[in-house]
This record gives C-alpha cells, structure tokens and sequence, in this order.
C-alpha cells in the first residue's frame, strides 16, 4: 500500500486494482474515482480548506513516507541558482517536501489553507516556519530559491490561476526556481471530483498558456513532464532570469 496520489483527470486512492490503467498505478496503491467536468466551479479556497481539514491526518499517515513527488523536486533542486530559502505552497500535513529540502540545504517554509494540515505539519517539524494562509491572498514574507506547489494550486477558483502564477514568479530571487502541477490539457478547464468523502473543484489554464505566461512574468520553462501519462497531470519547472 502506498500513499494515493492525485491525478489530474482523477485522485487514485488505495484500493482494488481491476484495469490495466489502474494497474499502471498499483506502485502508489490505487482505484480511480468520480471525476466530472463542470465549468461551473464554484468552491472557494476557505471552503477547499474545510474539506482537507477533514482529511489531514489521513493525509499525514498516506504521504509521510511516500516519494510521490520528489523525483520532480529532485530536478527542480538540481536546477535552483542557490539553495538556500524555499517556501512550500499548500504543503499538506507530512512535510514529505519539507524533509527533502531540508536534506538540500534549504531552510523551508510551509504554507497551507488548512489549518489542521499545518497543525499536524508542525508538530511533525517543530523547526520549520508554518503558516496557515490563502495562496491568493496571502503575502510572501519574503523572495525564495525555490517555490513548489506540489498539487495545491490546481484546487484554485480559475480566475486566481494566473495572479498566483505572477505572486510565484515575483516571489523568487534571480535564478529562483518554482515547481508547480497543473491539468495537462491544451486549454482551460475546470472539473469536480471527491476522494476519501470529500468533494474538491480542481482549475487548469492549460499547459500553452501556462508556459506563456511563465514567460511574461520573466521565467523560463526548465522541465516539464506528463509524470502520470495517460492520466493529465503535469509538472513544470520554471527558473527566473
Ligand atoms: C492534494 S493536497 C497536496 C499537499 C502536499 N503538497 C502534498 O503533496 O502532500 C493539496 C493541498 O493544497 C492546499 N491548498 C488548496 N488550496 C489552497 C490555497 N488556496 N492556499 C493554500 N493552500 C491550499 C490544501 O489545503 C492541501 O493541503
């Protein structure tokens, strides 16, 4: 059993394998659930922290010793011009990033709309600045090597994808580097989908126009991976001039 693992087109969580497609994601432990596009999203980042409060030590217990990601974080480190600040972006309840960056060099912080996956992030890493906050509305406290956003910033109501796009970028000192995930299609879209209970709204602009704007805001695209392929769920690796 491994940690479940959201994709773009689905969150897998731990259970029966009966395709060849879930088959493919039997490593991480995984069935497939209810997933539906809408256009009509309508949930509010607060009310997407109310659902993962609901689950934050699921969560904990799922990903605390889970590498679901860190292949991607891995690059993005290779990549940072320096290695000293890092700002995890929704980082959930097991610092699984956190532990990674610390093991590099960094000294992280976390950020997360959930105020019980902060609470439990914290007593698992007494050391590191936590805070509880809205990536829109929130304001960095300072400029970063490395910004992730390891699947947080696809739950964003649409309208916010590309100001919180522009807060990363203007959030990292020169040749910073921010990881962030998003829905691999070609063009905007938003859809549903529940897991453990629970219901969440997921938004992409699609992959064009998140790289051209990755290059409006003064970055350049490093890396980028259909790192689930058949499922949409992609992660780029932008670094600031
Ligand atoms: C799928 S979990 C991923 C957690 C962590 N990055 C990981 O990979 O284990 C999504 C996280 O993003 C957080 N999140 C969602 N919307 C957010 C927002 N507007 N601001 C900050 N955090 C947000 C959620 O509370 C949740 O902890």
């Amino acid at each position: 059993m491994g940690g479940g693992i959201v994709c773009w087109d689905a969150f897998v969580d731990d259970g029966e394998i009966a395709t060849p497609q879930s088959a493919r994601l039997a490593m991480t432990g995984a069935s497939t659930i209810h997933i539906q596009p809408t256009g009509l999203n309508k949930m509010k980042p607060e009310e997407t922290g109310s659902h993962y409060d609901r689950i934050a030590l699921w969560w904990q217990e799922q990903h605390l010793h889970s590498t679901y990601g860190l292949a991607a974080l891995e690059k993005a480190i290779k990549f940072a011009g320096n290695k000293s600040s890092a700002l995890d972006i929704g980082c959930g309840s097991s610092g699984r990033f956190i532990v990674e960056l610390i093991k590099n060099g960094f000294t992280p912080a976390g950020v997360d709309i959930s105020a019980e996956m902060i609470s439990l992030a914290r007593k698992q890493h007494p050391g590191v600045n936590f805070y509880v906050g809205d990536i829109c509305t929130w304001q960095l406290p300072r400029k970063y090597d490395l910004i992730t956003a390891w699947d947080s910033t696809f739950h964003l109501p649409i309208a916010e994808q590309k100001p919180v796009l522009k807060k990363m970028c203007a959030g990292l000192n020169p040749k910073g580097v921010v990881l962030f995930t998003c829905g691999g299609g070609s063009v905007s879209d938003e859809i549903s989908g529940g897991f453990q209970g629970e219901n969440f709204d997921y938004s992409t602009l699609g992959v064009n126009e998140f790289l051209r704007l990755i290059t409006e805001f003064d970055c350049s695209c490093k890396y980028l991976e259909y790192d689930q392929y058949p499922h949409n769920h992609v992660s780029i690796i932008a670094q600031k001039a």
